[in-house]
């Protein structure tokens, strides 16, 4: 929107969270809090996007490297939040139009209720609009003091009297400004409070005294605008979120059995008829095609799984692609790099790295397969091993289109396997093993006669 300038607050102490890590690091549903309220100011499309930082600055700027839509106001020291929205002026010094407040610690907020703050703000003509909500615990928000249906002031409940206590229609910290007189306006603001601070919501006040118009805007799901000040209170806003989340994804055709155990992230896709059963996360920048199945204790990060693909009980996928119509688990690992072909399948106790597993290719039980490349319709034993490091290097394995490894066998890197050949079970491979030859890799074995029956009887004479 040309004229909007957004101004995130993100430089308080976050004392209360009694963590090390700065407040809005913390992640919120796989992305740091701040994360969801950029992406909430890019939707916007405002003029400049300004985040006001202050404790831990040079933490929350190296994670924000690499974005040059954002500036960055410096608060030392964290005075309050009229001060940290005062270090914002030179920054937008010569700009007119609207600031839209956002405080870094809100990350419910959706961008259609802040365009309703604009749109009330416009229409009313007002030089401050306030986004407030009533809610049934207003306990550590500012409230709202109306005198004649008219905002008068905000108080903080530290400095509330008993009875503005007893307010519920709270403070949600987010607001829209008219630039002109905001800055000017500010410089009038005292710190008379229990904290000794320069506050903001101060400013209703002030514009009162200076008989200019503030509005309200009170937002429909009070929900939205939950503030995250303990780390109790990033549990419940968490939960809002996957709940938000699931919902949005059953309304589009997916069946979740188990919502309150299921977590999904924010940014992460799947198809209709896809089918989650309970204790599942999804993570990442993770995207799972339609009618896939995925049983109950299954962690997928950063995947990509087609169509039609079924994920047994107790699974770990990271960073990794499942064709369409394979199967994988139960109990399988497939770490980052694996690549999985359509309708092959990987069973119980099998790990996968850097794996590319070709199409029909099976690997049903008990196997390590690290840093190898397989071909199509290749059959893989239960126990076998690629051999892929000498302590020193990694190497890679190839076993081609349609080959045979027998059970317990080890694959000794750098190996390969041609088309269609066969490994005896119980072999050590060292040699590549030509295509459609059989590589056996074994001691012989000796039947010793009678061996048995002699100990037996060596046994009981004494
Ligand atoms: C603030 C409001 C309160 C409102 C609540 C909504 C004030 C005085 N109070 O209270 O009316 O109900 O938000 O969530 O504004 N910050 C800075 N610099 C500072 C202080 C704070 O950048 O010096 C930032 C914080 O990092 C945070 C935001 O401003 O992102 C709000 O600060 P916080 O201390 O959490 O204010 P609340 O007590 O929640
Ligand atoms: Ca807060």
């Amino acid at each position: 929107m040309s004229d909007v300038h957004v101004v995130i607050l993100a430089a308080g102490m976050g004392t209360r969270l009694k963590s090390s890590k700065p407040k809005v690091l913390h992640p919120v549903v796989g992305a740091p809090m701040v994360e969801h309220v950029l992406r909430l100011a890019a939707a916007l499309a405002p003029t400049s996007t300004t985040l006001v930082v202050g404790h831990q600055a040079d933490a929350i700027r190296a994670y924000l490297r690499d974005r040059p839509e954002l500036q960055f106001a410096l608060q030392m020291p964290q005075n309050g939040t009229a001060h940290a929205l005062q270090q914002a002026e030179p920054l937008l010094a010569g700009r007119h139009g609207t600031l839209v407040l956002l405080s870094g610690d809100v990350p419910l907020l959706r961008a259609e209720t802040v365009r309703l703050l604009l749109d009330a703000h416009r229409s009313a003509g007002a030089a401050a609009t306030v986004m407030t909500a009533v809610v049934e615990r207003p306990y550590g928000y500012g409230r709202v003091i109306r005198t004649s249906g008219k905002i008068v002031g905000i108080v903080e409940e530290r400095d509330a009297s008993p009875a503005q206590r007893l307010g519920r229609e709270i403070n949600s910290g987010i607001y829209a400004f008219d630039l002109a007189p905001l800055f000017e306006a500010l410089r009038t603001i005292a710190t008379r409070n229990a904290q000794g601070e320069y506050y903001l919501t101060d400013l209703v006040a002030v514009y009162r005294r200076q008989r200019l118009p503030v509005e309200t805007l009170i937002v429909e799901d009070a929900r939205e605008v939950r503030g995250i000040n303990t780390l109790g209170e990033l549990s419940e806003v968490s939960a809002i979120m996957r709940q938000t989340k699931n919902a949005e994804l059953m309304a589009a055709g997916v069946t979740i059995i188990d919502p309150v155990t299921t977590y999904i992230d924010a940014e992460v896709e799947i198809g209709p008829d896809t089918v989650i059963h309970p204790g599942v996360l999804i993570q990442g920048r993770s995207r799972i095609g339609s009618g896939c199945e995925i049983h109950a204790n299954v962690r997928i990060a950063n995947s990509v799984l087609a169509d039609r693909v079924t994920v047994h009980d107790f699974c770990l996928l990271l960073d990794s692609e499942v064709g369409e119509g394979a199967s994988v688990g139960p109990f399988a690992h497939l770490r980052a790099g694996s690549i999985i072909g359509q309708k092959a399948k990987i069973g119980n106790f099998v790990e996968l790295k850097k794996t590319t597993f070709g199409p029909d290719s099976k690997a049903n039980h008990l196997s390590y397969l690290g840093d190898a490349t397989i071909g199509a319709n290749v059959n893989i034993g239960a126990g076998t091993i690629t051999c892929n490091y000498d302590g020193q290097w990694k190497h890679q394995t190839v076993i081609e289109d349609g080959a045979f490894i027998g059970s317990d066998s080890q694959l000794i890197a750098p190996v390969r396997v041609g088309k269609g050949a066969y490994v005896g079970a119980g072999s050590s491979i060292t040699e590549d093993v030509p295509a459609g030859a059989l590589g056996v890799g074994r001691g012989r074995q000796t039947n010793i006669m009678d061996w048995a029956d002699r100990k037996r009887a060596a046994h009981k004479k004494t």
